[in-house]
């Protein structure tokens, strides 16, 4: 499909270069794999969490945001060593890229662990500064003890999955407007139960790869095992046409990716509780008791598995990137790190609900 579009393009843009080859353009990884990023340096005052996204001093000194000097791979983490007083909220990390990625960016991530357990709401995503005008990519997210990664796009209205080419069959919802549905998105679920929670840990776990193309918005995950030889080692030039079909797909034809789309600043963070783990309905699937009172007040250790290893965040770029100042194109202002996220409710919780 994306050959055809090509195709067709070339008879109107002769200069237009096969989309699906990338170059390397940014490299998060290493020593010097948190700079470039800016910390929320707040509590949550986004998503309701019961959570405080700490400055870098603090990430720094309380060691929740590191890189490991053996493995030399970036931990992002829960506080899991102090005890919380009622009233207060439990330390954790967001943070955000300085710079942003627009249409023609692949972002790839390459993660050993990611967060889980009871009241733990982890997410990697993407969004543009003047949300919900340039849209949200919602790459891997996940709550509590859930087994499966959920993917998903929000952006202004207009915008939906029309006959996507992905493997994926659970699909909860179509619609990627923020203003239908409670703002629960156009949401795909990986069906591997390596995509997400202890699954994924125990596997090594693995790449999650997006393609933010004209022609469509795609995401592949790749379980440790089966990384392609293409992205395995460090590779400078990726061809996304080696990947086979992604596991979830919004192609152009259902949503205008230019128009709904605006270069993208990358985040990575956990809260807890909140308006996606905490909300009750969506808790008591795969924990018990309350989310704020018998986690974050209890026991520190119930945060032992609550952190990103990373082995490295790339980002590439077709060469044709439409803007955005991470590209080789026009600069843009990219330095909102809020906006609203997720407007989660019951609605959303029961849509999940059936899926589970
Ligand atoms: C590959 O990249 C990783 C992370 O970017 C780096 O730590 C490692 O040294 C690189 N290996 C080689 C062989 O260049
Ligand atoms: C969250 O708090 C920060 C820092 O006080 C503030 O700049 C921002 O406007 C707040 N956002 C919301 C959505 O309340
Ligand atoms: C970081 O946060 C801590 C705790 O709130 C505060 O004491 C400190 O002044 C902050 N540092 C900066 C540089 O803002
Ligand atoms: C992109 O913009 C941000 C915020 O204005 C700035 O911190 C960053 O250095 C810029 N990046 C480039 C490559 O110009
Ligand atoms: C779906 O994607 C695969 C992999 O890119 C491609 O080979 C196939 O032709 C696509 N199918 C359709 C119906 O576009
Ligand atoms: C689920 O949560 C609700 C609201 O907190 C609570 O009333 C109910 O008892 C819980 N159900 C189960 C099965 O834990
Ligand atoms: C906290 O979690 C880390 C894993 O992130 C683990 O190595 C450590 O033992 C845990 N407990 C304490 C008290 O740090
Ligand atoms: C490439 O850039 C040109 C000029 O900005 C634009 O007209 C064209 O649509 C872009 N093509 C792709 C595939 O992004």
């Amino acid at each position: 499909m994306r050959t055809s579009v090509a195709c067709f393009l070339s008879l109107v843009a002769p200069a237009i270069v096969n989309a699906t080859q990338y170059h390397l353009l940014k490299d998060y990884s290493g020593q010097d794999f948190f700079d470039g990023w800016a910390y929320y340096g707040n509590f949550d005052n986004l998503t309701n969490g019961d959570a405080i996204f700490v400055n870098a001093s603090v990430a720094a000194s309380a060691m929740l945001a590191y890189v490991d000097p053996v493995t030399n791979h970036a931990i992002i983490k829960v506080d899991n060593t102090t005890v919380v007083p009622f009233n207060d909220k439990r330390n954790t990390v967001r943070i955000t890229t300085e710079d942003s990625y627009g249409t023609g960016s692949l972002f790839v991530a390459d993660m050993i662990h990611v967060p889980y357990g009871c009241s733990v709401w982890p997410a990697w995503w993407s969004q543009a500064p003047n949300w919900p005008t340039g849209g949200e990519i919602d790459m891997f997210e996940g709550v509590n003890q859930d087994t499966m990664n959920q993917m998903s796009l929000h952006t202004e209205p207009g915008c939906t999955q029309i006959s996507p080419n992905q493997t994926s069959t659970l699909v909860s919802s179509t619609d990627c407007s923020f203003d239908s549905n409670n703002n629960q998105g156009c949401i795909v679920i990986d069906q591997s139960t390596s995509s997400y929670g202890a699954g994924f840990a125990s596997g090594g776990g693995g790449q999650f790869v997006t393609e933010l193309a004209e022609d469509g918005i795609s995401m592949w995950f790749f379980p440790r095992s089966e990384v392609p030889n293409s992205i395995a080692s460090n590779m400078s030039t990726v061809d996304t046409s080696t990947f086979g079909i992604p596991v979830a797909n919004w192609p152009n034809g259902g949503c205008n990716i230019n128009q709904f789309f605006q270069p993208q600043n990358l985040i990575i963070d956990i809260t807890l509780c909140g308006d996606f783990a905490g909300n009750p309905t969506i808790f008591n699937q795969t924990c018990t008791g309350q989310c704020y009172q018998t986690f974050v007040l209890g026991p520190p250790s119930g945060y032992d598995t609550a952190y990103f290893e990373i082995q490295f965040v790339r980002v590439y770029s077709s060469g044709n990137t439409s803007s955005g100042n991470g590209s080789t194109t026009a600069p843009n202002s990219a330095k909102a790190l809020s906006g609203p996220m997720w407007l989660w409710t019951l609605v959303a919780g029961m849509v999940l609900g059936s899926v589970f």
